[in-house]
């Protein structure tokens, strides 16, 4: 198994390129199923989840090439899910069942569990679903959907957490096949919405109001082939920004949607980081010391779920109180006991994490338990006086292009090992 070992202390200083997005990417892939003509998918992510989704797609009977960082899907015949155990080893692909359930009438797929970072239910994908004429059968682990046609309907998806983004995305697709006109009310207004929205209507689609909680959607009777480019990853870009921070630092961002980011661009200026801005390109800079900030995560244009850890790993460095409120998911604290083994003085109260920062840490092996936890102590390790080894790299491999690359050519003092 590998693990990245970093020797921190080494203020991060030059660019990092920004990949595609991978939450807009998987939902993507899976809309090629909708339609029998090939679909060009450009700025795809080398991640281990888009090779995932690939094989997905693949087994359902498209041909899926990748090309660089492009992605061809032709889905000329695809069959049904048959027993694939697609949600099990990667919750992301509950966004075939939209698509499959469009294209084929009938999907089935195993129901996805808990997970480190919370109970992951699809209540609200299936509620969707069904209020579109959907048959929903649950037998064995496994959910099965059906229907004889789909007819458009308005629908709430509002969930206890808000609204739900691939359940938006699974009811988006298959309302794009159906008869009449579907409207979602309380729709997620992430733009990995808009931009799986965008690609459906450049096939054919007619889909409005994507970025807002009412997304309407006028079924069409088929959708055709399309070429898209897929939004930068704002979490990625997040991810780096906060890096440059805590190692105190210079980090220029290139090609990144500082306007899909500004919930985040905003606690790092109030914790006293100095930002510029020019077209796509964004410098992120420490020129004194931090201050905490508290933060609490938030459906878009919220600070999101995905920033929590990296940004409670610069928080643990900076002195001072700061309380980090997760809203999205219960349970999404498992880098708390990690940065605790770097040094991090953090105590969880119910949903809230309080982080009195400020204290050294020191170097120490760590455990990566998901993506963005992983990414927290990488940040924590870069900015950690010593040796730091995060084990059970294949984490933060699902949704970060060649990190250890991209930090290496900012300076930083991190390799590759294999590790027992
Ligand atoms: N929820 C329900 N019922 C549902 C669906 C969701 O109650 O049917 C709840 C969830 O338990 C949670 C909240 O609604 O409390 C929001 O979950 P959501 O459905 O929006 O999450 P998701 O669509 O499964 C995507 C991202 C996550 C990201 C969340 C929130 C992908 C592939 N995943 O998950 O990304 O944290 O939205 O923004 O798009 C990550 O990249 O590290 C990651 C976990």
């Amino acid at each position: 198994m590998e693990s990245l070992l970093i020797k921190g202390g080494v203020p991060l200083r030059g660019e990092v390129r920004i990949s595609g997005a991978k939450n807009a990417v998987l939902p993507i892939m899976a809309a090629a199923l909708l339609t029998e003509d090939p679909c060009v998918i450009h700025r795809v992510p080398k991640l281990s989840d888009v090779r995932f989704m690939g094989q997905i797609l693949a087994r359902l009977g498209a041909e899926v090439h990748f090309e660089g960082d492009t992605v061809r899907i032709h889905a000329r015949r695809i069959k049904g899910a048959g027993d694939y155990e697609l949600v099990r080893k990667m919750r992301g692909s509950i966004c075939v069942l939209g698509p499959l359930l469009a294209r084929l009438k009938k999907a089935s797929v195993s129901l996805p569990g808990g997970c480190v970072i919370g109970a992951r239910p699809i209540n609200l994908h299936l509620k969707g679903l069904e209020a579109l004429g959907a048959k929903v059968t649950i037998k064995g682990g496994y959910v099965d959907v059906a229907a004889k046609r789909l007819i458009g309907s308005a629908m709430f998806l509002g969930g206890r957490a808000g609204p739900t983004v691939l359940g938006t995305a699974n009811v988006m697709m298959a309302a794009t096949l159906a008869q009449g006109v579907t409207v979602i009310e309380s729709a997620a207004c992430e733009p990995e919405v808009v931009d799986l929205a965008a690609f459906l209507n450049a096939m054919g689609a007619r889909i409005t109001g994507a970025g807002s909680p009412t997304v309407t959607i006028a079924g069409v009777r088929q959708l055709h082939g399309a070429e898209h480019e897929v939004i930068p990853d704002r979490i990625e870009a997040a991810t780096y920004a906060i890096a440059g921070a805590a190692t105190g630092g210079e980090v220029t961002l290139r090609g990144a949607r500082p306007d899909h980011m500004r919930a985040v661009l905003d606690k790092l200026s109030d914790a006293g980081a100095k930002i510029e801005r020019n077209d796509s390109d964004l410098t992120i800079r420490r020129a004194g010391p931090l201050k905490a900030v508290d933060i609490t995560t938030l459906p878009y244009a919220g600070f999101p779920t995905d920033v929590q850890a990296q940004m409670m790993a610069l928080m643990a460095l900076t002195p001072g109180i700061s309380i980090i409120t997760e809203r999205i998911f219960e349970s999404r604290f498992m880098h708390v006991s990690e940065l605790a083994r770097l040094g991090a003085d953090i105590e969880i109260e119910g949903p809230s994490a309080i982080v009195k920062g400020g204290r050294l840490l020191t170097g120490a092996p760590v455990m990566a338990s998901d993506l963005r936890a992983s990414a927290a102590l990488v940040i924590a390790g870069l900015a950690a006086r010593g040796a730091t080894q995060v084990n059970r790299v294949y984490h933060i491999d699902r949704g970060y292009e060649n990190i250890d690359g991209k930090l290496r050519r900012l300076g930083a003092r991190i390799k590759r090992i294999e590790a027992s």
